[in-house]
């Protein structure tokens, strides 16, 4: 189902807030990531994975703003994700369960640095989103 209207509105206002901090979010939510289910760090054997790193807060800033520009393009979210799901099929081959984990940690990240703003329903707005790009970049896999 695609997003509602006010689920667009909420996941564009989200990221709004993310925007100026997506190196400082993403890295955050890498490092959680690797903590919490580090099956993860296989995928990373060529970054410096340690607290804080510059590898961290690059990598994570880019699939934060990854994520960004998708919400910006809410309407052609395929057309949006082509390139980046080649990459994640193609090339990287990350197992699709991976995508679970870290919309997860994604969740766990902005209700942390947002409290007042991640409300149930950007939430459940934020899930769905996730899990659309998600659909997209593991939707090559043959
Ligand atoms: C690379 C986005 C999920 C593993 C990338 C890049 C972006 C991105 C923007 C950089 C592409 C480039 O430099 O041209 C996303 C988004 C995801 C997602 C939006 C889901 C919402 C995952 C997951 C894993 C993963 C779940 C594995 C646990 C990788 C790896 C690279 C990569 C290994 C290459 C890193 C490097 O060598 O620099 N991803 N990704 N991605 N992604 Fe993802």
């Amino acid at each position: 189902m695609p997003l509602s209207t006010s689920e667009r509105a909420h996941v564009q206002s989200i990221w709004g807030k993310i925007a100026p901090q997506v190196n400082e979010l993403g890295g955050e939510a890498l490092e959680r990531m690797f903590l919490s289910f580090p099956q993860t760090k296989t995928y990373f054997p060529h970054l410096d994975l340690s607290h804080g790193s510059a590898d961290l807060k690059n990598h994570g800033g880019k699939v934060l703003k990854a994520l960004g520009n998708a919400a910006s393009h809410l309407d052609d979210l395929h057309g949006n994700l082509s390139s980046l799901s080649d990459l994640h099929a193609y090339n990287l081959r990350v197992d699709p369960g991976n995508f679970r984990l870290l919309s997860h940690i994604i969740q766990v990240v902005l209700a942390c640095h947002f409290p007042n703003d991640f409300t149930a329903e950007v939430h459940a707005a934020v899930d769905k989103f996730i899990c659309e790009v998600a659909a997209i970049l593991t939707s090559k896999y043959r």
